[in-house]
């Protein structure tokens, strides 16, 4: 058995994210890119008698309710292993935000224990488990970008041939995604296959490796959904596109089902001007987070944002 193991859980965005349709089980159909990020999370793994958790945000759940603990139970219980582990998460990216920081936690778990415990599991084994605790968790074992279908679980990866200057942007308020699916009402999948919007214009941008082509092939699903449940990113919408036509940034969009959104700038420093753009455009509270200058700003918690420049991985 290793001694001890440090591992970092990327966030993701989505460039395209399409609903087929709504199954029988209660899940929904997709078609989705999924991206991972430079901005992660950092577990720890200690080897020891028993299996504990601890995390640097209080708010958080330290038993099942956390992905991080249901995957390491998941584990040993598939395993029959009786190893245990200290695990300490470094929690960074928000939740709920549709960055899937849950689910890349449950995958560094997965990934981590397999080497500290040094189960060698295959990477199919792996997969199969990661489905079992959430639809977004195999993603984060494939290490890369990817198309997934499915729930999401059947993940096809790719290399991405540019890298994506980012700035996410993340309000304090998140969003529920069963309630957002629910909002949604997706039609049964025979007849959403009929009718869905088509991947060819996001596969042609990502084939060109071009950062404005990508840009504009941005699609999410989920997002008037989500702007019914949150009219708050009905505004923010509003915003990136006043942004976008005074040339500030190349185009963004809600992730996941929300609440958070990535706009895509041509550079950092194109990410930096925007930064300061918003801060003086916002009607609300800006924190900046991960920048050299901080120009927060103080606002009602639910028009705050916190701002990350981040890039694609
Ligand atoms: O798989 P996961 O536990 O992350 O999904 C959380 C919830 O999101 C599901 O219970 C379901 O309501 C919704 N969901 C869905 N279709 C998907 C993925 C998630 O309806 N493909």
């Amino acid at each position: 058995m290793l001694p001890m193991l440090q591992l970092s859980a990327p966030a993701k965005i989505n460039l395209f994210l399409e609903v087929l349709g709504r199954r029988n089980d209660g899940y929904h159909e997709l078609v989705t890119c999924m991206v991972p990020l430079a901005w992660a999370d950092e577990l720890h793994f200690i080897a020891s008698p028993q299996l504990t958790l601890r995390c640097s945000d209080p708010l958080l759940p330290l038993d099942q309710n956390n992905l991080v603990l249901k995957a390491a139970l998941a584990l040993q219980h598939h395993t029959k292993t009786s190893l245990g582990a200290e695990i300490y998460l470094n929690k960074k990216i928000p939740s709920p935000a549709g960055l899937a920081g849950g689910s890349s936690d449950a995958a560094t778990t997965l990934r981590g224990l397999n080497r500290l415990w040094q189960l060698n599991l295959s990477d199919a084994e792996l997969m199969n488990l990661a489905a079992t605790i959430g639809s977004d968790v195999p993603f984060f074992l494939a290490g890369s970008a990817a198309w997934c279908r499915g729930r999401g679980e059947r993940v096809t990866p790719f290399q991405m041939g540019c890298k994506l200057s980012l700035l996410l942007v993340c309000p304090m308020v998140g969003l529920s995604t069963p309630a957002v699916y629910q909002t949604l009402q997706a039609p049964p999948l025979e007849v959403g296959l009929q009718q869905a919007m088509s991947e060819t214009a996001m596969l042609q941008a990502l084939r060109m490796q071009s950062p404005g082509a990508i840009a504009e092939a941005l699609f999410n699903r989920l997002q008037p959904p989500a702007e019914r449940c949150l009219p708050l990113l009905g505004e923010l919408r509003q915003l990136f596109e006043t942004a976008r036509s005074q040339g500030l940034c190349l185009g963004s969009l809600m992730s996941g089902s929300g609440s958070s959104f990535f706009v895509v700038c041509r550079d950092q420093d194109e990410t930096q001007r925007l930064v300061r753009w918003m801060v003086q455009t916002w009607e609300g509270g800006v924190q900046t987070n991960n920048m050299g200058t901080p120009e927060s700003k103080p606002g009602p918690m639910e028009r705050t944002l916190r701002l990350y420049i981040t890039e694609t991985m």
